[in-house]
């Protein structure tokens, strides 16, 4: 299968994006486009030099190799079920549904079917993450005994978005709760949440918070810090720090990072400051979708990278946990995650 034929569902502000690395991914010969409003598919596909269909399942029909899911959450399971029972490999951005509750049944839909998904998180594609794991996974950093994670937006995406999102937990930090489980190999077992909505009031309105902390106590022992905003004056500012008995190592920290330093001489970061998630992590989406290119190809390698379903569903019960938490004001326990489902690859 050299010139593979793929579908994207949903071209909004994350699924315009990977359309347009698509175009330019090795070994991706066509590409059909789809969403719920047929102009704006129109547009993008005219636009890139894409085919498009007036809706998913009539993409489905035109016999796509592999399926790119990036609608809005809620549709995130049916167009997950619609591509596994066409018997195509599918590629759907995270979270894979709403909350744990709505995941659970796609695991076992996918599980049952024994159909190939994978979950879009991009850090698992990004040179400092994998630097990162890398080094973590060699001693390098000895012991480690703190880790804080923060993944912070310049602006807060439309309303409607967040009304719908799941919280500030489900939709943001799940990248961070992935990272951490990602990078050490160890499971988050307790999340002590707080939020706030002082600097962006109106999000309270939608029933979420602006800012949000969250204390992780690792199974190891480790302790770990996630924060996220949505109002970031600085810009778009992503990091992840581990310490440990032998050294330290920063995700995230170079001549762009959205900071600057209270040390007089001290011209680091030079910047601009990153502004966007798609222009931080354009290097990591673009890997992303390659090694989806690669499963549906069914080559190893870099396909090995992408997060499976019961990963990205483990990442949801630590940020489930952090919702209850942020709700309560108490500390919650994780719930024992997924084992890897036999038939779900
Ligand atoms: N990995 C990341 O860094 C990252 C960043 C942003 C968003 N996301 C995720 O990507 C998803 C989309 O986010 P967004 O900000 O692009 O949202 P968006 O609202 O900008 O775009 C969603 C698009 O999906 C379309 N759509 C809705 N239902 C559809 C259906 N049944 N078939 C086809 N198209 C349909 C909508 O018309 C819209 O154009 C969300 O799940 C979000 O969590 C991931």
């Amino acid at each position: 299968m050299s010139d593979l034929h793929l579908g994207l569902a949903g071209v909004g502000r994350i699924g315009a994006m990977h359309a347009s690395h698509l175009t330019r991914t090795p070994g991706v010969g066509r590409l059909t486009l789809a969403d719920a409003d047929p102009d704006r598919a129109r547009e993008v596909a005219e636009a890139l030099g894409a085919d498009w269909a007036p809706d998913a399942e009539a993409l489905l029909a035109r016999g796509v190799d592999g399926l790119l899911v990036a609608t809005g959450t809620a549709q995130h399971p049916a167009l997950v079920a619609a591509g596994v029972r066409a018997g195509v490999p599918v590629l759907c951005e995270k979270p894979v549904a709403p909350d744990v509750a709505s995941s659970l049944p796609v695991l076992e839909l996918v599980e049952a079917a024994g159909g190939v998904v994978r979950i879009g998180h991009q850090r698992r594609h990004d040179a400092g993450y994998r630097e990162a794991r890398r080094a973590h996974a060699a001693g390098e950093l000895g012991r480690l005994h703190s880790v804080r994670a923060t993944t912070c937006d310049a602006a807060p995406p439309p309303l409607a978005f967040l009304a719908a999102s799941g919280g500030l937990f489900r939709d943001c930090s799940v990248h961070d709760f992935d990272a951490l489980r990602w990078v050490t190999g160890r499971e988050v077992v307790e999340v002590y949440a707080r939020g706030s909505a002082e600097v962006a009031p109106q999000i309270a309105d939608v029933g979420d918070v602006d800012t949000a902390l969250a204390v992780c106590t690792l199974d190891d022992g480790t302790l770990a810090v996630v924060t996220a905003s949505r109002c970031n004056g600085a810009g778009h500012d992503v990091r992840l720090e581990l310490q440990g008995s032998l050294g330290t190592l920063v995700v995230g920290l170079d001549e762009r990072s959205a900071l600057r330093s209270a040390e007089p001489g001290t011209a680091f970061p030079a910047g601009p400051a990153h502004t966007t998630f798609a222009e931080r992590f354009a290097d990591a989406y673009r890997a992303e979708v390659a090694a989806f290119a690669d499963l549906v190809r069914g080559a190893g390698g870099a396909a090995e990278d992408l997060c499976t379903l019961a990963d990205a569903v483990a990442a949801a019960r630590v940020a489930d946990a952090a919702q209850e938490s942020l709700r309560t004001g108490a500390p919650v326990r994780v719930a024992a995650p997924e084992r890897a489902p036999a038939g779900a690859r």
